[in-house]
């Protein structure tokens, strides 16, 4: 900090950038603080985070949808829906199947079900707290699942083959991810005391826990550049 009183000289411009430069993002405390309601909405700023992502993320949604490619019968799964949004546009296209989504954020699945309330009430959908490390639906449930901003925030190697066991065989996955979120591609500029993956990192989890095919598509959005690896169950 830098306090000047009465009398006292300016600092210098040298004095002056060295006694407040400002520190990396990742190393400021309010704005990991800020930034962790993104990743695990929570309270009064959690809700306001979750507006944000509605609005802010929506195309990026309808462009995960345009890869998954559900029929309307299938058994779809979101995982960390955040706001809902995904959700009812999947329940849009899924209109005899199911679809179901897990997000450890008390907060956002207030949000998710207000979002969605009547397709809740008559079974096409079904929400539910959890994470990408325990997913809370028997082996071989769903026909195709989806991320959306989230897999940055997965334990990746085990979480990834978590996602492999709810899949049936030939399943289609969805991971979508801000660019300027994966390290490697930009230093992981939110990097809230964690490692974000690579998309090298991604893909290599992914092959790991025997998804083949893997497609890596890159598209603008509103939001910003976004990454997106389409893969298949094997
Ligand atoms: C950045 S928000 C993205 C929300 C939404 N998918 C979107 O793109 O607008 C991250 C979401 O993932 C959830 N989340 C955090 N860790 C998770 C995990 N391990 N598994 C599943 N969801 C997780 C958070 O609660 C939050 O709702």
């Amino acid at each position: 900090m830098c306090v000047l009183t009465a009398g006292q000289d300016q600092p210098s411009r040298k004095a002056y950038s060295e006694t407040t430069r400002m520190k990396p993002l990742r190393d400021r405390p309010q704005a990991r603080w800020l930034f962790s309601q993104f990743a695990l909405p929570r309270g009064l700023l959690g809700s306001l985070a979750g507006a944000i992502m509605a609005r802010g993320n929506a195309d990026m949604a309808r462009l995960t949808l345009d890869m998954l490619q559900p029929e309307p019968a299938e058994r779809v799964l979101e995982i960390g829906f955040g706001p809902g949004v995904a959700i009812e546009l999947l329940a849009e296209h899924v209109t005899a199947g199911l679809v179901a989504g897990v997000d450890p954020s008390q907060v956002m699945l207030n949000q998710a079900v207000r979002r969605n309330r009547q397709a809740i009430v008559t079974g096409r959908i079904d929400l539910r707290l959890g994470s990408s490390d325990h997913i809370p639906w028997a082996d071989g449930t769903f026909d195709r699942a989806c991320s959306i901003n989230n897999v940055m925030l997965w334990n990746l190697r085990t979480d990834v083959r978590e996602v492999r066991r709810v899949l049936r065989q030939a399943g289609r996955l969805v991971i979508a991810v801000h660019k300027w979120t994966l390290g490697g591609e930009s230093g992981g500029l939110l990097r809230l005391g964690a490692t974000f993956p690579s998309l090298e990192g991604v893909v290599q989890a992914l092959e790991g826990a025997a998804f083949r095919d893997l497609d890596v598509r890159r598209l603008p959005t509103r939001s910003g550049p976004a990454v997106f690896v389409v893969a298949q169950a094997s």
